[in-house]
């Protein structure tokens, strides 16, 4: 089963960025681990990401009749981006929504999840185990 795993925004500056809240671990990091958890499970992930929406709206594009599910932390863009939403909803892949924090405990404004609204699963909080969940998930529809 290939997996896209996309990231948005500001996610490349994972180890820099509000460390207290995202963790001190880096982008690259994540990017291992990740790559590891699907070697475990049997799993071809391919991780990309962007901090631009078109470029993000162009990447699930491009996943329709490449991939079989996608797993996306749309990041900033979960709680605007329409756009993405319409490009999730467009494919009709397989989708679940993966956030480091648990959006729901922060501020209101991240309570809602455009990105969400398509998504078939969700994993949120308790920082890069979430991926692995999101990745267990599809190995177990397989
Ligand atoms: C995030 C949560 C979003 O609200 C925030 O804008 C991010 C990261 C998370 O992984 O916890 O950039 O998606």
């Amino acid at each position: 089963m290939k997996i896209l795993v996309i990231n948005g925004p500001n996610l490349n500056l994972l180890g820099v960025r509000e460390p207290e809240l995202y963790g001190k671990r880096t982008y690259a990091e994540l990017i291992s681990y990740i790559e590891a958890c699907a070697k475990d499970l049997g799993l071809q992930a391919d991780c990309w990401q962007s901090n631009h929406e078109g470029d993000i709206v162009d990447k699930i594009q491009y996943a329709y009749g490449r991939y079989d599910a996608i797993i996306i932390n749309a990041a900033a863009y979960t709680h605007t981006s329409v756009a993405i939403l319409d490009a999730l909803k467009a494919i009709g892949l397989p989708a679940a929504e993966v956030h480091l924090t648990d959006t729901s405990s922060r501020e209101d404004f991240r309570r809602l999840s455009f990105t969400g609204l398509a998504r078939e699963a969700r994993f949120k909080g308790h920082g890069f185990e979430r991926y692995r969940e999101a990745l267990e998930y599809f190995a177990e529809k397989q």
